[in-house]
């Protein structure tokens, strides 16, 4: 099955038996300061989890798209992904383990298909100093299953020197079988909730002598064994506990959090080894083979780089669709760092031009039917890739020669025991050089280093690392001090007419430009208004005075400004824009430009000039703002342009 495919059969079974379906959030998480990305199914979720009642009931299913940071230096084995789909399904305080566990062993026996004979399980064994049980009861109702279907399941607890042995139902400790946000509960912090897992996990087979031929040889094989012999397919959590000061309580409430990796899934049930061989990735496999004249398995370091170039370009078209534009702070950074290793990987494959931007092209193609926000952004996305790669390509090739040049430290230098050995390290400093002139991450200079034997002085790189910070950090906070909340200087009088005058010129920016067009920053002083947003390219001299026009006629009409207080989701339904930063439910504040009347009616309809999620302060008429005009129209960062205005 492809992984559409699963995506259907998945949400169809679980909406049959009653689940309501959920849309997948963003990958920049709303309203969540605690991370940067969207990493697992849960995280939207937690308020739900620890009791708050979620509109759409208490039986719900998903896909959500995740990011892992974490997994970045991972990828380029068969099965390591920074992005991924992962399939959930939710009891809130609803159904528990008596009918997850067989739900589960139906949809991957029935639905897809997989041999259960092929099907092995994890419980948690317990933890003593927190008093909380092993996990029997999930244990003896998985053995029940499969005695149903005469297979011969004992329940074992894991031990090293065993391995899988006879085994089908393995224990495991804390570290293996236990899932909250923070990992093992005692990294929990206080209110976090968590609670033991049940993993199941497929076998693609002894007989393919995977585990012989690994790193792990020496020790006897199990299902959490790296050497790929074995994957993990789904992870149902009882989610049951929260932790407090000295311990663990029961949650008001027990809960069910599935998560079945999507891309793992479409493996199993392809029985293919190498995640990058199901179908998503094989368009993007024939692009580069015929950009690069090399085959996806010429080698291991040929299958390495086609793997990262493949997982990077798909992590970072979604990044790009979520706002998360390249660029060198907050998420934007991780985009970069995608694209730039990308680049780094196409050069060494031997790739003369770009790449990125015909491969995002592909993904958005594979995935435009269930994620139409990618067809609506596909020319951000390539252009953004494309600015970026030519961008960086080049500076990489000069630094990459610089590198080149670069010779070993002579000496010798003392390891441990009083051993001596001859130092292949290059100039620390020097090495800081190149990374700081072209952008060249450290990962890349080592990896680059490694081909000679050489390595960089990490020491001496991280020293210049650290005063270079320091530099960063004194300069950023003078401007800090210079920078107000909401983008505006102060509150005066001036100030406050051109807050309004920008949200008139973001509507109509969309309504010149399209509803590509959001907000990307704004900052407001008593002489101008700069207001940065989403664009591909320089907009003409035409889109610039028909804006302008737009927003002077506005301002001619005099229209009352007004504000409302309403949910989200009436926020969203009557079209308003701006940046959500509340979870549904919450209650926002919306400012609304338009005729008086039309406003009272404020029906998604009602044709209002601006409607948009705002703090505030405005002006009570847009008429006080006086002639609107465009000084300046520039590119600001790749994908995003940059408006200075004035109203006089
Ligand atoms: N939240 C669980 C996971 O991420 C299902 O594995």
């Amino acid at each position: 099955m492809n992984i559409h495919a699963i995506r259907k059969a998945y949400i169809d079974f679980f909406a049959k038996k009653g689940h309501a379906i959920l849309p997948s959030a963003s990958l920049i998480p709303e309203n969540d300061s605690t991370t940067l990305f969207t990493s697992s199914g849960m995280q939207p979720l937690i308020p739900y989890l620890l009791g708050a009642p979620h509109p759409k009931g208490t039986r719900l299913v998903d896909s959500q798209k995740c990011f892992r940071t974490q997994d970045i230096e991972e990828v380029g084995d068969n099965r390591h992904t920074t992005f991924f789909e992962m399939l959930g399904n939710w009891s809130l305080g609803d159904y528990f383990k008596e009918e997850q566990i067989p739900l589960v062993f139906e949809l991957v026996t029935s639905v897809f298909g997989l041999d259960p004979t092929r099907l092995y399980v994890t419980c948690f064994r317990g933890n003593e100093y927190f008093g909380i049980p092993r996990d029997e009861v999930s244990a003896k109702l998985w053995q029940k299953i499969f005695s149903e279907k005469h297979i011969d399941a004992p329940i074992v607890d894991f031990s090293e020197r065993e391995g899988i042995g006879n085994g089908r139902i393995f224990y495991y400790d804390e570290t293996k079988n236990w899932w909250s946000r923070s990992g093992v509960p005692s990294a929990m912090p206080e209110g976090e909730p968590g609670g033991p897992d049940t993993e199941l996990f497929w076998d693609f087979g002894a007989h393919l002598g995977i585990h012989e031929a690994s790193l792990y040889k020496e020790t006897p094989c199990h299902v959490n064994c790296d050497c790929g012999r074995f994957t993990e397919i789904g992870n149902s959590v009882f989610m049951e506990y929260v932790r407090v000061n000295d311990g663990f309580e029961k949650l008001k409430q027990h809960n069910v959090d599935f998560g079945g990796g999507i891309e793992r899934l479409a493996a199993a049930t392809e029985d293919c080894q190498d995640m990058f061989r199901i179908d998503i990735f094989a368009p993007l496999i024939k692009c580069l083979e015929d950009l690069s004249g090399k085959q996806y398995d010429a080698s291991v370091s040929v299958s390495r780089s086609f793997r990262i170039i493949l997982d990077h370009v798909r992590a970072a078209t979604f990044l790009i669709a979520d706002g998360a534009a390249p660029s060198n702070k907050d998420q934007g950074y991780f985009t970069r760092r995608l694209l730039r290793r990308a680049v780094f990987h196409a050069q060494k494959l031997g790739i003369a031009g770009v790449c990125c931007g015909e491969l995002a092209a592909l993904v958005v193609d594979s995935y435009k039917e269930v994620y139409p926000q990618l067809m609506e952004w596909k020319v951000v996305i390539v252009a953004a890739m494309n600015q970026e790669e030519i961008k960086f390509g080049k500076a990489l090739k000069l630094g990459l020669k610089e590198l080149d040049n670069l010779e070993q430290v002579g000496g010798i230098e003392k390891i441990s025991y009083g051993l001596l050995k001859p130092v292949n390290r290059v100039d620390g400093v020097r090495a800081f050089f190149i990374h700081q002139s072209f952008g060249i991450p450290l990962e890349m200079i080592q990896e680059r280093l490694s081909a000679r034997g050489l390595l960089v002085d990490e020491t001496e790189f991280n020293l210049q690392v650290k005063a270079e910070k320091k530099k960063h950090q004194e300069i950023s906070r003078a401007g800090a001090e210079k920078k107000f909340k909401g983008g505006l200087a102060d509150h005066s009088e001036m100030s406050i007419k051109y807050h309004t005058a920008t949200h008139l010129l973001h509507a109509a920016l969309r309504k010149i430009l399209g509803e590509t067009v959001e907000q990307r920053g704004s900052n407001i002083t008593p002489e101008r208004l700069r207001f940065d947003f989403s664009f591909v390219r320089k907009m003409t001299p035409e889109e610039i005075k028909a804006t302008e026009d737009l927003v002077n006629a506005a301002i001619a009409r005099d229209y009352s400004v007004s504000w409302q207080i309403m949910t989200v989701d009436e926020a969203k339904y009557k079209k308003a824009i701006g940046l959500f930063e509340e979870k549904y439910g919450e209650k926002v504040k919306v400012y609304t430009v338009g005729d008086p009347e039309q406003i009272a009616n404020a029906d998604a309809s009602a044709p209002t000039f601006s409607r948009e999620f705002c703090g505030g302060p405005h002006v009570e008429h847009t008429g006080v703002i006086g002639h609107f005009k465009i000084l300046k129209e520039e590119a600001c960062s790749a994908g995003i342009r940059r408006i200075k205005a004035i109203a006089a």
